[in-house]
């Protein structure tokens, strides 16, 4: 029998301090849906399965093509994009929409990755530049390291590694593989190697590489495919030999 409806059950809530609640819903199905389409048709008519006008349900998107990572949240207990979830892959229904548990919820599925941002800040994961005027072309990476920099360059702070991290949690300041992997990308590039030392100084201390249980399973869940635990391990020898012959360099 060809399918009518999409079943949904999203954990809601009003607002940052108030208390979740479930409300189911069901949209006419069409062809090729994914979870952002579903969550938008929602929004153009917001009823709920038992026929009661309701409150649209807020989420966030932005590039509907996994890249910004903005649509981030669980589906069915998986971290994962919203915008890449097409329905007539997903086996079990109701599908079930909740918030990443490990960010603030602002509202319904939308919540606030700014301590992802911030945790960038920590680890400079930039290139100093002298201006904004034209440099000219950037300097080459060695072929052997630009294969893996390339696959870690494209973390979109989506936030999934975080949500399946055991060590990122209310109790630990743990800043996490995504941040990490990014002092390895940094620290790997030809003008990016200039703050090298002040980035390992950063993840040395509290909240820093030490934290990291291996548990691995934030390499599971990464959507791009970063090589998170690798580049812990590098980041392990790098820390270590740093803390040994660091000193030296003063
Ligand atoms: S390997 Fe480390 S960073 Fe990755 S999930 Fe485990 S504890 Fe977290
Ligand atoms: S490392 Fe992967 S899972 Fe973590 S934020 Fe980046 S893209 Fe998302
Ligand atoms: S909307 Fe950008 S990753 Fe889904």
């Amino acid at each position: 029998m060809a399918r009518e409806f999409v079943h949904l059950k999203v954990r809601r809530q009003d607002n940052p301090n108030s208390q979740p609640y479930w409300e189911e819903f069901k949209i006419p199905y069409k062809p090729n849906m994914n979870v952002v389409s579903v969550l938008m048709e929602l929004r153009k008519n917001p009823v709920n399965a038992q026929g009661k006008k309701t409150s649209p349900v807020v989420w966030e998107c932005n590039c509907l093509e996994e890249v910004c990572g903005a649509c981030t949240m669980l589906i069915n207990g998986q971290p994962r994009q919203a915008c890449s979830a097409l329905i007539d892959k997903i086996e079990q229904e109701p599908i079930v929409l909740e918030p990443l548990t490990k960010f603030p919820v602002i509202r319904d599925l939308m919540v606030d990755r700014q301590v992802m941002f911030d945790n960038l800040k920590k680890v400079k994961a930039w290139v100093e530049i002298d201006g904004t005027q034209n440099l000219g072309p950037g300097p080459r990476f060695p072929e052997k390291i630009r294969r893996w920099a390339y696959e870690i360059s494209r973390c979109m702070t989506c936030g999934c590694c975080m949500e399946a991290c055991p060590n990122v949690n209310a109790k630990s300041s743990f800043i996490g593989p995504a941040a990490l992997a990014q002092v390895r990308l940094f620290n790997a590039h030809p003008n990016g190697q200039m703050n090298k030392e002040e980035r390992l100084q950063a993840i040395m201390g509290k909240g820093g590489i030490t934290d990291c249980g291996n548990s691995q399973n934030c390499v599971q869940v990464c959507p791009k495919k970063i090589p998170l635990t690798t580049s812990i391990a590098d980041l392990n020898k790098e820390t270590t030999l740093y803390g040994i012959f660091g000193w030296l360099k003063r």
